[in-house]
């Protein structure tokens, strides 16, 4: 297979493209310097999912064995402080603003989507930079590098980790003054907004797969959908993934390398 003809191919169905969406995983963020979760040293080599992957099992690791958890926890805090939307995040917000992209679907929390222009996403997993309150359910969007500066501070002068300790990290409700969490979907809680995402990949001309090893339903079946409902199917990933059998286009690079070549020739495309 030719990746150049494969990169041509996928710019001329998106720039003929009446509706797309885009259906992102952590390899999208990747080369924002954020560790996706399956890959080789990714989250899930470093931590147990059935440790730290629902809301209990986080709570009780961080109260029982916070030496474990926390040098993680600020590495990671880290990592997203430093993170800023790739070359893959921009190309989303101008393909939005063309008019060639109706929405992007994340399974992504960074955040890294809107900062990059997007306006219509659906975050399945939510956004790590949303709080949503334990009592009333009020949530609040927060500017990520300055909750991760001050959520760094606190936590590097935290002696204990008691889960009023943990509860402290975040504002608390505006509404009502109880403690927050992050509005993030843990294993085992309600994915966020899964009808509006079939829906958009029912009705879309094309879907483009980008970055998503197709693990995790229901989010991994929004390709198949697309597919059944006569859409065509674009899937950047550098690796084999779940995908092989329903791409029309299969584009093995990194997301930021091949949407800045795809938007390239789009450019070119719909300036003719
Ligand atoms: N560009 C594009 N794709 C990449 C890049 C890159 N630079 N680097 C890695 N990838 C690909 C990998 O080949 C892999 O197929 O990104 C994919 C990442 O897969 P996962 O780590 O499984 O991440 P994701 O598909 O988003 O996982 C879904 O699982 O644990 C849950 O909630 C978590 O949202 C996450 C969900
Ligand atoms: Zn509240």
């Amino acid at each position: 297979m030719n990746t150049e003809m494969e990169i041509k191919k996928a710019a001329n169905i998106l720039a003929n493209a009446k509706r797309t969406v885009a259906s992102c995983g952590a390899g999208i963020s990747a080369e924002s310097g954020i560790a996706t979760f399956r890959d080789p040293g990714g989250v899930w080599e470093k931590l147990n999912p059935a440790e730290v992957g629902t809301a209990g099992g986080l709570i009780s690791t961080l109260t029982r064995n916070p030496h474990k958890l926390i040098p993680f926890f600020i590495e990671l805090l880290e990592t997203f402080q430093k993170a800023e939307p790739n070359p893959a995040h921009l190309a989303l917000g101008e393909l939005e603003r063309m008019g060639i992209l109706q929405t992007v679907v994340t399974q992504n929390i960074d955040n890294l989507h809107i900062e990059a222009g997007s306006r219509s996403v659906i975050e399945v997993h939510g956004n790590g930079f949303r709080t949503r309150c334990i009592s009333c359910g009020g949530t609040e969007r927060l500017e990520r590098k300055r909750i991760i500066k001050d959520t760094l501070k606190k936590v590097r002068k935290m002696q204990e980790f008691t889960i009023e300790a943990i509860a402290s990290l975040l504002p608390p409700c505006r509404n009502c003054l109880s403690p927050t969490r992050p509005d993030v979907v843990m294993f085992g809680e309600t994915v966020k907004d899964i009808p509006e995402a079939f829906e958009a990949a029912r009705r879309c001309d094309v879907l483009l797969a980008i970055g998503t090893s197709g693990t995790v339903y229901p989010a991994a079946y929004l390709p198949f959908q697309a597919k059944e409902t006569g859409a065509k199917v674009i899937v950047v990933n550098p690796n084999e993934n779940a995908f092989s059998e329903v791409s029309d286009v299969y584009i093995p690079m990194k997301a930021g390398a091949a949407m800045g070549e795809i938007i390239k020739y789009i450019r070119k495309l719909t300036a003719l």
